[in-house]
């Protein structure tokens, strides 16, 4: 990380899960903690936004309450700020120690949601990021699915936090394709796996691209 003289790389693996809403990133996260856990490996699954008890407050400021409560930039540093802390406190410690952590959404969901949905504010998520977070996972792993497939299940689902989920389809349909090009742009890091398949052969073949990246 930058900014505080501490960014010497940790030695565990950091890998994250992104795709829209109700494409099944947490379930996955969850299978494939599971699946490490169970052949003996320190595994860390966390989530984002949260992840730390700061972070974990700060979810709470931008996914609950009114939707146009924070302007496009604030939720920019609102984001960020819980990146910063769920980075400094339980992301990085975790690396250092070697253990292998999986994060349901990172820094790519910042680029989709805050960098392309209120207009073009990518330049400004990418100098923030640079700037408080500067570190990359080592694997993405982006479950693509169908928006309508997608919004069908998240809304089953229903939680109070409703932020983007309401949106509705043409917003999803948008961040699909952001997240397509976040992965072509980087195909060394992401892997893209269809998601709308059930979800046992979702995660065995989230099993061979973890295996695969060894
Ligand atoms: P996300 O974290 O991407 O929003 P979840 O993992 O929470 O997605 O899944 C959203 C809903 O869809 C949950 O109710 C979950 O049980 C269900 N679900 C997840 N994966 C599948 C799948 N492969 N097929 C059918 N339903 C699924
Ligand atoms: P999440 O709990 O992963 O939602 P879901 O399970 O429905 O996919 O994330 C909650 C919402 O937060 C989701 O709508 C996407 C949004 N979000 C951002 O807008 N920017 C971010 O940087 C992150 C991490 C999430």
């Amino acid at each position: 990380m930058t900014g505080d003289g501490s960014d010497a790389p940790g030695h565990g693996r950091f890998i994250s899960f992104e795709g829209i809403d109700g494409s099944g990133k947490s379930t996955q996260a969850r299978l494939l903690h599971e699946h490490l856990t169970a052949r003996g490996e320190d595994a860390l699954l966390t989530r984002e936004p949260g992840g730390s008890p700061g972070a974990e407050e700060i979810r709470a400021l931008v996914l609950q309450g009114e939707p146009d409560r924070w302007s496009a930039e604030t939720e920019i540093l609102l984001f960020t700020a819980a990146r910063r802390d769920h980075m400094e406190r339980r992301v990085l410690p975790a690396l250092d120690a070697g253990r292998t952590v999986i994060c349901d959404r990172f820094a790519d969901s910042t680029r989709a949601y805050q960098g392309s949905s209120r207009g073009d504010l990518r330049a400004m998520v990418d100098q923030l990021h640079t700037l408080m977070i500067g570190r990359e996972p080592d694997l993405t792993i982006l479950i693509d699915i169908d928006p309508e497939v997608g919004l069908g299940r998240a809304k089953a689902r229903r939680t109070a936090e409703e932020r983007f989920e309401d949106f509705g389809l043409d917003l999803q349909r948008a961040m699909r394709q952001v997240f397509l090009d976040l992965a072509a742009a980087e195909p060394e890091r992401f892997r893209v796996i269809d998601g709308a398949r059930p979800e046992a052969e979702v995660a065995a073949e989230v099993a061979r691209v973890v295996e695969a990246g060894r």
